[in-house]
């Protein structure tokens, strides 16, 4: 449990995301293995980065005959520091940011934020900066000022009043962030990629200790799950591979999103090296493979029970949940839907399935991406939880867990 809880406390970016699962594979014996450097013969153990993106293998101990892949993503919803980010209202100093995919907005009101990304100098260099404290808050308006708003419901102007307050003082100059972020860093910032956070710290919750609280669950519970499990496969006939993408809170159309070429171009470089390289062969192989995507559920709301089917209404700590939806916003099929059931099965933990209502729209995942792009037969899994793509999300203690032992099992 301590694990997850610092993997969520170190990835608070997307780029922290892919580093701390570096940190980990690196730990294990994995090498890293450039884009830009030869693949003739990949280390059995490695991985590669692109961006925020991490792929990550075991190669088979011979010929491998397939891949069993697993899918994440290291991006979650959040506000972004604008690259020209001093604003100031009377003597409050303020940052202009961007509503980074499907924010749940009022969760980051009143919040104590620190920042986490990337600055990257003039000349291309790339530092990962994490300031964990409290610099940045967006302050909610006073109930007396706004009398309605329990009754009405809080409507937030995205570009205005999610503005954080940063500092106080005279008016800014225009560059006062890039200067204080430059000491902060030790780096002279160009331009930057910067998340705001809470730097409240992940934690076990509920008087039974039965439930984990945290920032970005959705899905670095997946992608610990993901680590964890390739960190522990033995190699054996196939190839396993864990495949942690970024924007796919954004649509995952980007060079490293799971619309774009990074899977494929990993998988052909890896069979290469692997002694698959003709075309009848590499379609071989991966008319024998398999994707697991793996990205969080919802699991059935107490106070709102009625926005699930009864009858496939997924509850914390029952396992991982099989998504379906025959409109293909899931790529669950019935056979790669029996496949992960059978590895849950295998490893002892439960299984259940998540289908949304038919009056509700249902969300998506890199599954069907990553199934059209490649061809290759996939199942839409993931961990239930409550208040996704809120600033503070909440999820079951013992599913996370459950994930491991499932994924390895199907790495097994
Ligand atoms: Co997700």
């Amino acid at each position: 449990m301590q694990e997850l809880l610092d993997h969520l406390d170190s990835s608070p970016s997307p780029w922290h995301a892919a580093q701390t699962a570096a940190d980990r594979l690196g730990t294990a014996g994995f090498s890293e293995l450039a884009e830009t450097e030869p693949w003739a013969s990949p280390p059995s153990a490695g991985f590669t980065r692109r961006g925020a993106a991490l792929v990550a293998w075991r190669l088979a101990d011979g010929r491998p005959n397939a891949i069993r892949i697993v899918g994440a993503h290291t991006d979650s919803p959040c506000l972004r520091v604008h690259p020209h980010a001093d604003q100031g209202v009377a003597n409050w100093r303020l940052l202009g940011v961007e509503v980074y995919g499907g924010v749940l907005l009022n969760s980051w009101l009143d919040r104590d934020l620190g920042i986490a990304g990337r600055v990257v100098a003039d000349d291309g260099t790339s530092t990962l900066v994490d300031i964990r404290e409290p610099v940045a808050r967006v302050p909610q308006l006073a109930i007396h000022l706004d009398r309605e708003v329990n009754d009405r419901g809080l409507v937030l102007d995205r570009h205005v009043q999610l503005r954080p307050v940063w500092a106080t003082g005279g008016l800014p100059s225009a560059a006062d962030f890039a200067v204080w972020l430059g000491e902060r860093a030790g780096a002279a910032p160009a331009f930057w990629d910067l998340c705001l956070y809470d730097v409240q710290p992940a934690a076990v919750l509920g008087a039974d200790r039965s439930l984990i609280s945290s920032g970005r669950l959705d899905n670095q519970v997946s992608c610990w799950a993901a680590i964890s499990a390739l960190v522990d496969a033995e190699p054996g006939p196939q190839v396993s591979v864990a495949a942690l993408f970024d924007h796919e809170e954004v649509g995952s159309g980007s060079i490293s999103g799971a619309s774009g070429p990074l899977l494929a171009d990993v998988l052909e470089r890896l069979l290469a090296g692997s002694g698959v390289s003709s075309v009848d062969d590499v379609r071989r192989v991966f008319a024998s493979s398999s994707c697991v995507s793996a990205d969080n559920a919802h699991a059935i709301h107490p106070n709102y029970a009625e926005r699930h089917d009864p009858s496939h209404a997924p509850l914390v700590n029952h396992g991982p949940a099989i998504k379906v939806n025959a409109n293909q916003r899931y790529a669950t099929d019935p056979a790669t839907a029996a496949l992960f059931r059978s590895c849950c099965e295998k490893a002892g933990v439960p299984v259940q399935t998540f289908v949304a209502r038919n009056n509700l729209p249902c969300g998506s995942t890199i599954g069907p991406l990553t199934a059209t792009r490649l061809g290759i037969a996939t199942v839409d899994v993931g961990v239930p939880q409550l208040s996704m793509h809120s600033a503070r999300e909440l999820c079951g203690a013992a599913d996370p867990v459950h994930l491991v032992a499932a994924l390895a099992a199907y790495w097994s």
